[in-house]
């Protein structure tokens, strides 16, 4: 039996909104991030202090959403061999891989899943060689949380089409993912499911470096005038500091470290209660989430997309 193909690993994220370009200053000179190009329909592209190319992205547009996730693969034969696969199962996607011409550039394709969320899947994107985990700035795109009004569904078609794994629950409000890879430890989750009336993004977390950077970002924050929405905590699952924030267009991003590496041979997931507070904040400091913030992390219903591109 020839082994499955699966996806390697969180690169980011493209997202649309209107007012883009108001709010690039926000992303630059409060959440840390960098401006790394300009495309030419006026997409702008943001890195971390990472070494990947870019990891989130804003389009100016009418609607609220997601342009697509995208997902890193560790080799051109490895998008080949998911292309194919997810091409024999009567998945919809954008035709042959090809050259990407987003910053960056690579090779990829990318697929619709159910709910009409593009996915992007590359390789050989390139990276950038000035890293520096030295400032309070993010990194990388930890994960991506989804609301879902499928979410077992859901939760099947990441599973059997692209190989997440399932790490842990949150009584039967969500579903942690995690990317399937090589490595003997990996990031408890590059996605979540989360329970909801209809499919939008619940929110985008951002890793730091470290508990002190995470703290020096929130100050940062702060002093330009924004406290956290939720936290800071500890979340139980994952065992990662968050605290949450609202971003000018009313997309929900957090700051978060720390998060915890399953060990791949002996991980076995587990059911967290929501009932227990110090199961959902191990901290104790950021009580549960608000009405109101729970009303920000439902989004804007996001149609998504027809086709695969
Ligand atoms: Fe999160």
């Amino acid at each position: 039996m020839t082994e499955k193909a699966t996806v390697d690993f969180m690169r980011g994220i493209a997202m649309r909104a209107p007012g883009v370009m108001a709010t690039r200053d926000f992303y630059e000179k409060s959440w840390g991030l960098r401006t790394v190009a300009q495309g030419n329909d006026g997409t702008v592209y943001f890195r971390g202090t990472g070494a990947e190319h870019w990891i989130y992205a804003l389009r100016e547009d009418t609607s609220f959403g997601i342009d697509y996730i995208h997902f890193g693969m560790n080799s051109r034969a490895r998008v080949d061999a998911l292309h194919a696969q997810l091409t024999a199962e009567g998945i919809s996607v954008s035709g042959a891989p090809a050259e990407l011409s987003t910053p960056g550039g690579g090779y990829g394709f990318t697929a619709l899943d159910p709910e009409g969320r593009r996915l992007r899947f590359s390789a050989e994107v390139s990276r950038h060689e000035d890293t520096d985990d030295s400032r309070a700035m993010p990194r990388k795109v930890s994960h991506v949380v989804l609301n879902t009004p499928g979410m077992e569904d859901l939760n099947g078609w990441y599973r059997e089409h692209l190989g997440f794994r399932v790490t842990d629950y949150s009584a039967d409000m969500m579903i942690f993912l995690r990317a399937s890879t090589d490595a003997e430890f990996s990031d408890h989750h590059s996605i979540a499911l989360n329970r909801a009336q209809y499919p939008s993004v619940n929110h985008v977390a951002f890793e730091m470096p470290s508990i002190d950077s995470f703290m020096r970002g929130i100050g940062r924050m702060r002093v330009a005038g924004q406290s956290p929405a939720w936290g800071p905590g500890r979340h139980g699952p994952g065992n990662n500091p968050f605290a949450y924030f609202v971003s000018p267009s009313g997309f929900v991003i957090e700051f978060t470290s720390e998060v915890h590496k399953v060990e791949e041979a002996t991980h076995q997931p587990e059911v967290w209660p929501r009932d227990v507070p110090e199961k959902m904040d191990t901290w104790m400091t950021a009580g549960p989430p608000t009405p109101a913030m729970r009303t920000v992390m439902a989004g804007r219903p996001d149609a998504g997309w027809q086709t695969a591109g």
